[in-house]
């Protein structure tokens, strides 16, 4: 594992406790929560589970059968009702729970009982449709307030939801929708995108085409005429006709606490995505928990998570942790840079965002974009920042809290998965010393450790694997329909403990720095792409015969890919299929998949049993000296393949 250059160890050195006037107000702010957690984690969790409602009371807090791990056991409730109507009785009912912003520019607020209506309307047509109790429902949607409505419909109901971002193609989520056997596709004609639709019934149409499970598509009309969408008909409704008409009442499904809530794909060291699987209480629990506690979240709050709802962080923080906690969520439906590059700031500006929860990626965009744009506005509403997806370097932590946050805001860096659910290492704002470049610590029950691949914990400074030894409300309960490759991906790796996948090292004050995967997964932008996922889009195409590849330092997208090829046609560099692969690859998984570099190559790097050293070509990517070679059946392959990777980047 490397070791970090120097300029942030002496970053290190900079802390930021929290202003007292932050401390002062803030739900937590007393150190004793962390050994009170640590004496009685069960009952830490019980209490936070009392704040919400359930049908019937849990028999127990955990049992814990490792790998499988069942919360709040016994008890009944429903994480629809406690984001509405929990909130219904009180003056919430008339407070703003969504509010969201289309690309173009519309404006639309959804109170509490608003969303409440729509949701009970949404669920009773699902109903009408046939939709059950445990039947998988896929969503395939833009960023519109139809996508949460949707997800809490299904979970009113019951039904499970496999929500698919809308950047992957039709074939990713063909692949998704057979996986999880899904009965219901919900989508929308299209979705804005930087001034472009985004032809999202369109690709539904392509996946539909190989779908047996598939009997009905709700299609929201976001686009219109433009669209030029065609509807199939009995299969295929609108879902302003299909709620029309429709009960504003829908009963909430008494739904076990281990029941499936949702699966949601995610990439790993293999060519097939994994559906993790998330079920109801424990998940409900930890969401509301840590949602409102690093969050700092007060009735009063306007709480803008910048994520797209396809990913985890947008189900956790846009969905359910913030409507769990009654609170005003913002959302956005496009891109930053439209219709100009002041179009966040233009955004907190109008609705006075007191909390911002973002990623690095987009920090590091803002910073090349110049301090200028955020300048234009009022950002003095804004009163702590977060940000999450991929580790943050410090500059760009000093200067989000600098330019965003006025030099006065704490900045949480907090660290989880889509397998973890719930952000589980963080600062607590009214509490933590911050560090920039630190998620800093555990929240209250986590146990996180730093270890070598036989689980013993390292000692301060040095780089191990990041592993969890304790189970939390909110973890996966498994691979969807492969428990084999859940108890091998996450347990068998290190013995006894949950496998992060990540590296991480702590320092002497016990703060954890994230170092990044130690796998072979890339996270692209803050978005997780598998590297055997896009080596077999690429071997998929007619003229490949191999492909190999990697993760490389990009200074903006933290990583980017590059892919060395082999042509089958005996590989006569032909530049021009170039852009095709990288075509290809976005046909087959979506456009963030593509490969930053394509090389063509007449051949690998690879060892005399015929593995590609993916070492050697990440030493190439990244102009490093070339490790051992001496492994390889033919050492001159690497050398002609580095010289020829430095030309090209130089023409
Ligand atoms: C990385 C996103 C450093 C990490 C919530 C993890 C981070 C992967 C951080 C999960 C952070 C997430 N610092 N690295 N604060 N947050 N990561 O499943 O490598 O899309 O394993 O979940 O993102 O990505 P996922």
């Amino acid at each position: 594992m490397s070791s970090r250059p120097i300029e942030s160890l002496l970053d290190e050195r900079r802390v930021f406790a929290p202003p007292e006037a932050f401390a002062n107000q803030a739900l937590v702010n007393d150190e004793s929560v962390y050994e009170r957690a640590r004496r009685d984690p069960e009952g830490f969790w019980a209490r936070a589970a009392e704040d919400l409602h359930w049908f019937r009371r849990w028999d127990a807090v955990l049992e814990w059968t490792p790998p499988y791990a069942r919360w709040f056991v016994g008890g009944r409730t429903n994480i629809a009702y406690n984001c509405l109507d929990r909130h219904l009785r009180s003056a919430r009912r008339n407070k703003a729970a969504i509010v969201w912003e289309g690309e173009p520019g519309e404006q639309r607020v959804l109170t509490y009982w608003d969303l409440a209506r729509e949701v009970n309307r949404c669920a009773n047509a699902l109903l009408a449709l046939g939709v059950r109790r445990g039947d998988r429902v896929a969503i395939y949607m833009p960023m519109i307030p139809e996508l949460p409505i949707a997800m809490l419909a299904c979970a009113r109901i019951g039904a499970v939801h496999t929500v698919v971002f809308g950047g992957f193609s039709a074939e990713a989520l063909r692949d998704r929708i057979n996986d999880a056997q899904a009965k219901v596709v919900i989508t929308a004609d299209g979705g804005f995108r930087r001034g472009q639709i985004v032809p999202l019934k369109r690709n539904v149409d392509h996946a539909l085409a190989e779908t047996p499970t598939i009997q009905h598509v709700l299609v929201v009309r976001r686009i219109g005429e433009a669209a030029a969408i065609h509807m199939v008909e009995g299969r295929d409704r609108w879902w302003h006709r299909a709620l029309d008409g429709m009960g504003l009442d829908c009963p909430a499904e008494e739904m076990d606490s281990e029941d499936l809530l949702y699966i949601l794909y995610t990439s790993g060291t293999t060519g097939k995505p994994k559906g993790i699987v998330h079920t109801t209480g424990g998940y409900m629990v930890g969401t509301y928990l840590t949602t409102k506690w690093i969050f700092d979240l007060k009735e009063d709050d306007v709480y803008w998570c910048t994520a797209d709802i396809g990913w985890v962080t947008g189900h956790s923080y846009i969905v359910y942790g913030p409507l769990a906690n009654g609170a005003t969520t913002v959302m956005y439906e496009g891109t930053p840079d439209w219709p100009e590059k002041d179009r966040f700031w233009e955004i907190v500006e109008r609705y006075g965002v007191t909390v911002l929860y973002t990623a690095p990626t987009a920090i590091r965009t803002f910073i090349k974009w110049g301090p200028q744009w955020p300048a234009r506005h009022d950002l003095s509403t804004l009163r702590l920042l977060g940000t999450v997806g991929e580790p943050i370097n410090p500059e760009a932590w000093m200067w989000y809290r600098r330019h965003i946050g006025g030099d006065r805001t704490p900045v949480v860096d907090t660290w989880w998965q889509t397998e973890t659910g719930m952000i589980l290492i963080s600062p607590l704002p009214g509490l933590t010393t911050l560090k920039p470049g630190s998620a800093t610590r555990p929240f209250p029950t986590i146990d996180a450790e730093v270890v070598d691949e036989k689980g013993v914990p390292v000692p301060p400074n040095t780089g191990g694997y990041l592993v969890l030894r304790r189970p939390w409300p909110a973890m996966l309960r498994g691979i969807y329909g492969d428990p084999a490759r859940f108890q091998q991906i996450y347990w068998d790796r290190i013995p006894g403990v949950y496998f992060t996948g990540d590296g991480a090292r702590k320092d002497d004050d016990g703060y954890f720095w994230l170092l990044g995967r130690v796998d072979d997964v890339i996270n692209v932008a803050g978005h997780r792409i598998g590297t055997m996922e896009v080596e077999s889009a690429l071997v998929s195409h007619p003229r490949v015969a191999e492909a190999a590849v990697i993760g490389m330092h990009h200074e903006i997208k933290g990583q980017a890919l590059a892919a060395f090829v082999t042509l089958k046609d005996g590989g006569t560099p032909d530049e021009s299929v170039i852009e095709e692969l990288r075509d290809h690859v976005a046909e087959k998984i979506g456009p963030i998949a593509k490969p930053d570099r394509v090389l063509l190559t007449a051949e690998l790097p690879k060892t005399r049993s015929g593995k590609i050293m993916r070492r050697l070509l990440r030493d190439i990517a990244e102009g490093r000296v070339l490790g051992d070679t001496t492994t390889l059946a033919d050492p001159t392959v690497v050398h002609s393949l580095r010289e020829r990777y430095e030309e090209d980047a130089g023409g």
